[in-house]
C-alpha cells in the first residue's frame, strides 16, 4: 500500500500543498456539524496526525471510532490551529480494520497493571510508542560503538550444559518427560537429547572469553535465561544481555569502557530521542532530563566495597538487612549509597570472594576479587563486571573451592593453559539501562512480553 509516514509528515520533507496519502490508527475523534476532525497515529512517531474532514464532501462516517485503522488521501496543510504545524485535509478516508466499542484502549490513561494484561495492545499507547522507540535506538547505537572500536560481535550458544554463574538458575532444557523408569539423575540425562544435562544459558560470559582469546575484543548482545523467583521490579527470567569481553584489560581498563557505553547511551538517546525524553520527563519521571546531562558530565564514582560497607554501618538508617562485611549489598542498601550519599552513578569495587563467581581474579589480599557492579540511582545495579581469573592453578582452586565439576568447564581452563592473557568483560542488563533512561520503573514495562516467575503471557 503506497503512503507516506507520519514521521516524514512532520519532518517537512513532504511540500505543504502536495496530495498524501496516510495511514494509521484513530487516536482521537470529534464530530461537529459541518466538520469532523480524526488524530491518526501510524506508530513511526510519538505525534498524532489530524485530519480535517468536511463533511459535506465526505458522507461516510463508519471511521469515528477508537482504535480502528484507516487510509486517508488528502492535501497537507498547515495547521490553522496549532502554529508551525500540519494536519490533512482529507478527500477520502477509507477504513481498513474497524474496531468496536469494546476496545480496551479508551481515552482514559489506564494503569500499567491494567496494561500488563494485554501487551499485545498496549504497545498502541504513546508510553509504550516511547518506550519501544527508545529500546531501538539503544540497541543500535550499543551495537554502534563496539562496531566503531573493531569489537567482534558472537552470538554465544543459549543451549549449554554449563552453570555460567555457579548460582543454580538455570532453565533445563529436555526432551523427557517423567520416568521412573530412570534410576538415578545421571541415567536419565544420558537418555535426554544431548546425552547430558542442558539448560539455557545464564550467560554468553563463558564463550565470550573463548572469543576474546582469539579476536581481542568481542561482545555478545543476546538473551539470557533465569530462574530466579523473585517478583522484583527488576528481574525477569528472560532478558536481553551485552556482555563484552577485552584481552589485555585490567579492571580499571575495563570500568572506563563501562562507563564510556553508559555515556555514549545516554548521550544518544538525549540526541535522538528528544520527543520521548520530554514525554517520560512529563509523565514518568520529572526531572529525567536534567539527570541523563548531568550523569553524561561528571565522572562515574569508585567505592572499594570494604568502604561501602563501613559507610552503611555509619548511616542512620534503618536497613531491614544489617550491612556486614562478607555480605550482598542488598537493594536498600544499594539505593542508600547511589541516592543519599554519593548521588551518582557508583563502580563497587573489590568484592569478598566468597560471594561472587569462581571466574573473578582473587586479589593479592586472599579475600577479596577484582569485580565491580555498576549501582545507578533508582535502578540499582545495572552492570556486573570483573576481571578474570587467568592463572589455571588458582582458577582451578576456585571451582575446587565450590565443588565444580572440572570437566565440564576444560575448555574454559585450556584458556588458561594456552597463551593466557589477563582479559576482563562485563554483563550490562539491557532492560535495566533503559528503565534508567526512560525512568520505567518496572522491568515488565520496557520488554514486548516479559517473562516472570508464576505464568506466560
Ligand atoms: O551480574 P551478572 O549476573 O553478571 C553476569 O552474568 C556476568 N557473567 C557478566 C559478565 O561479566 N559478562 O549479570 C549482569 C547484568 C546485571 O548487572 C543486570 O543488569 C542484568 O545482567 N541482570 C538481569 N536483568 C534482568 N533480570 C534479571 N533476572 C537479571 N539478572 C542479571
Amino acid at each position: 500500500m503506497k503512503h507516506t509516514d507520519v514521521v516524514d509528515i512532520f519532518s517537512g520533507v513532504t511540500p505543504i500543498g502536495s496530495e498524501v496519502t496516510v495511514c494509521g490508527w484513530v487516536r482521537t475523534f470529534r464530530d461537529s456539524k459541518n466538520m469532523a476532525f480524526l488524530e491518526i497515529n501510524d506508530g513511526t512517531t510519538l505525534k498524532h496526525l489530524q485530519i480535517v474532514i468536511d463533511k459535506n464532501e465526505i458522507k461516510n462516517d463508519e471511521f469515528m471510532r477508537l482504535g480502528c485503522s484507516v487510509k486517508v488521501v488528502g492535501t497537507l496543510v498547515e495547521s490553522l490551529v496549532m502554529k508551525g504545524s500540519v494536519e490533512i485535509n482529507a478527500k477520502e478516508v477509507v477504513l481498513l480494520g474497524d474496531c468496536p466499542t469494546d476496545y480496551p484502549l479508551q481515552k482514559k490513561r489506564s494503569t500499567m497493571e491494567f496494561l500488563r494484561t494485554i501487551p499485545h495492545l498496549r504497545v498502541r499507547t504513546n508510553t509504550f510508542n516511547a518506550v519501544f522507540r527508545v529500546r531501538s535506538v539503544v540497541g543500535a547505537c550499543i551495537h554502534e560503538f563496539f562496531q566503531s572500536r573493531h569489537y567482534v560481535y558472537v552470538n554465544t550458544p543459549i543451549i549449554t550444559g554449563s552453570d555460567c554463574e555457579g548460582a543454580g538458575e538455570v532453565f533445563k532444557v529436555t526432551t523427557l518427560g517423567y520416568a521412573p523408569q530412570y534410576k538415578s539423575q545421571e541415567e536419565y540425562d544420558k537418555n535426554d537429547f544431548f546425552g547430558q544435562s542442558a539448560g539455557l544459558s545464564v550467560s554468553g560470559q563463558l564463550e565470550g572469553e573463548v572469543a576474546a582469546m582469539a579476536f581481542g575484543k568481542i561482545y555478545t548482545f543476546g538473551p539470557s535465561f533465569r530462574a530466579e523467583n523473585s517478583n522484583t521490579p527488576r528481574h525477569a527470567a528472560e532478558f536481553w544481555h551485552i556482555e563484552p569481553e577485552v584481552a589485555f584489560a585490567e579492571l580499571p581498563d575495563i570500568i572506563e569502557i563501562a562507563e564510556d557505553l553508559i555515556k555514549h547511551i545516554i548521550n544518544t538517546v538525549l540526541t535522538k530521542c528528544p520527543a520521548e525524553l520530554a514525554f517520560f520527563d512529563k509523565f514518568v519521571e520529572h526531572g529525567l532530563i536534567e539527570k541523563l546531562k548531568n550523569v553524561v558530565s561528571h565522572k562515574f564514582g569508585v567505592v572499594d566495597y570494604t568502604e561501602a560497607i563501613e559507610i552503611l554501618k555509619k548511616a542512620d538508617k534503618d536497613f531491614v538487612f544489617k550491612p556486614e562485611w562478607g555480605e550482598d549489598i542488598q537493594t536498600e542498601h544499594e539505593k542508600y549509597l547511589t541516592e543519599e550519599v554519593f548521588k551518582k552513578p557508583i563502580f563497587v569495587i573489590n568484592y569478598p570472594k566468597a560471594i561472587k563467581s569462581f571466574y573473578m581474579k582473587q586479589n593479592p589480599d586472599g579475600k577479596t576479587v577484582a569485580a565491580t557492579d555498576l549501582l545507578v540511582p533508582g535502578v540499582g545495579e545495572i552492570i556486573g563486571c570483573s576481571e578474570r581469573e587467568w592463572d589455571e592453578e588458582k582458577l582451578l582452586q576456585a571451582m575446587r573451592e565450590r565443588n565444580m565439576p572440572e570437566e565440564q568447564y576444560d575448555y574454559y581452563i585450556a584458556l588458561r593453559h594456552f597463551g593466557s592473557v589477563p582479559h576482563s568483560g562485563f554483563g550490562l542488563g539491557f532492560e535495566r539501562i533503559l528503565m534508567y533512561v526512560t525512568g520505567m520503573n518496572n522491568i515488565r514495562d520496557v520488554i514486548l512480553y516479559p517473562r516472570t516467575a508464576g505464568g506466560l503471557m
